[in-house]
């Protein structure tokens, strides 16, 4: 399940092009998230997939025509467009972009669009011409400017045998944008977050280096949790084989030293920082310009200590979290850590039970409560509970900032 996603009812409308099959996987991942997707096929869609797999999969009827039976319980296109979180049309053709900004409504997806009051997601996947063509670009013009999400279409390969624009987006960038739109009122809406992830690593020489088994799965679910819950977030992040999660800046670093300087840019608008990243301890004081050649028996590398990033952040305002991850003594060493970095919150947990796996036992800690044990969770649900505790920290913080501005602009009394 994803929080942002459980229990939202989400219009699905697929029309005829040869991108449908991808929507089934859309629709499969909304309905695992926990969102109650309702799909609408055009009638040409129906070439290219079936109903029942929708259904199938969904566990919902799925809509084809407009002129299915009204009872009690339901008016038909009016309930469904009436009572929808969102409306996402992937793969959106020219020819239902054309009729969706001209608000015709001659079909069962057009005239539950138009019965619709909830945020339009258009996903346009068609042939490179007929996406550039005048007509095509001035209807997604008029949805953009009616406050339409346009997303894509990406470069590539197309069904005709022609590379150019006009490739649908993948399923889960789709996903990614669903999620943020859902969640953009959510409690961090507004605020910036920065997000550090993954390992760092060291170089020895030209092609080796010291790193850890820093995943990047926590910071990354991280990262996707504060998207969801409205806020504008940068990842931070050292090399991972992961997914990049969609709609969130991306900065790439290699080092520690990369790494502080990348947080330190980043921070100057943020409203808060989780330095979730495993950065390295310590360095090679000095990289080997070539190759080291394996001619000694024994070979030690003198190491230094690399910047403290957490540390070194001061910024007045800014809420700071930051993680340990021990082998030994977990709370004592995270206590002492909550401490000298002058952390709001601090997430301890044991490194050889999380580095790498799917999830992960914490324990919360803050200056001003006992540690707070949380039970052995996937990191994607332990990702929602850290941030709704930044989101709790961040509004405290604001608060405070409110009334101290205030006392600082209040009028002096009259002498
Ligand atoms: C094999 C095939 C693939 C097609 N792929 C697309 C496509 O990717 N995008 C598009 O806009 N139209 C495509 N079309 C044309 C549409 O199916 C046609 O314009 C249809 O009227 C669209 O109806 P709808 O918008 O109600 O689904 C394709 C047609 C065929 C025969």
């Amino acid at each position: 399940m994803i929080r942002v996603l459980r229990d939202r009812r989400i219009v699905l409308g697929v029309s005829g092009g040869i991108a449908a099959y991808k929507c089934i996987e859309l629709a499969r991942a909304l309905t695992q998230g926990g969102a109650l997707v309702d799909v609408i096929l055009t009638e040409a869609a129906l070439q290219f997939v079936t109903p029942l797999t929708f259904q199938a999969l969904t566990r919902r009827p799925v809509h084809t025509t407009v002129f299915e039976a009204w009872d009690a319980r339901s008016a038909g296109h009016v309930t469904l467009g009436a009572e929808a979180d969102l409306i996402v049309v992937a793969p959106a053709t020219a020819n239902v972009i054309a009729k969706l900004a001209y608000g015709l409504a001659d079909d069962a997806l057009t005239v539950t669009a138009l019965a619709c009051p909830a945020p339009l997601i258009v996903a346009p996947a068609m042939d490179h011409h007929m996406y550039h063509h005048p007509a095509t670009q001035a209807n997604l013009r008029t949805l953009r400017e009616r406050g339409a999400v346009i997303v894509g279409p990406e470069s590539g390969p197309l069904a005709s045998g022609m590379v150019g624009e006009g490739r649908l987006v993948e399923p889960e960038r789709l996903l990614a944008v669903i999620r943020a739109m859902l969640g953009r009122h959510g409690p961090l809406a507004g605020a910036r977050v920065v997000v550090t992830a993954g390992p760092t690593r060291e170089p020895i020489d030209p092609i080796r280096f010291i790193s850890n088994h820093s995943s990047g799965r926590m910071g990354y679910a991280l990262a996707e949790a504060a998207r969801d819950a409205g806020a504008q977030v940068t990842l931070i992040t050292g090399p991972t084989e992961r997914q990049l999660p969609f709609e969130v800046e991306v900065v790439h670093v290699q080092t520690a030293a990369e790494m502080a300087e990348a947080v330190q840019a980043a921070v100057e608008t943020a409203d808060a920082l989780i330095m979730c990243a495993a950065v390295a301890d310590y360095r090679p004081s000095r990289v080997a310009p070539e190759k080291i050649k394996k001619t000694e028996e024994q070979l030690s590398l003198p190491l230094e200590r690399t910047i403290d990033i957490l540390a070194s952040v001061q910024r007045p305002g800014l809420v700071k979290v930051g993680f340990a991850a021990e082998t030994e003594r977990l709370l004592e060493h995270g206590r002492a850590k909550l401490e000298a970095k002058r952390l709001d919150l601090l997430v301890a947990n044991d490194a050889r039970e999380t580095m790498g796996r799917e999830e992960s036992q914490a324990y919360l800690l803050t200056a001003e409560r006992e540690p707070e044990a949380l039970p052995r969770l996937p990191k994607t649900v332990l990702a929602e509970i850290i941030v709704d505790r930044v989101a709790r920290l961040v509004r405290a913080r604001r608060a405070t900032s409110e009334v101290s501005d205030g006392a600082a602009t209040a009028t002096p009394p009259a002498s």
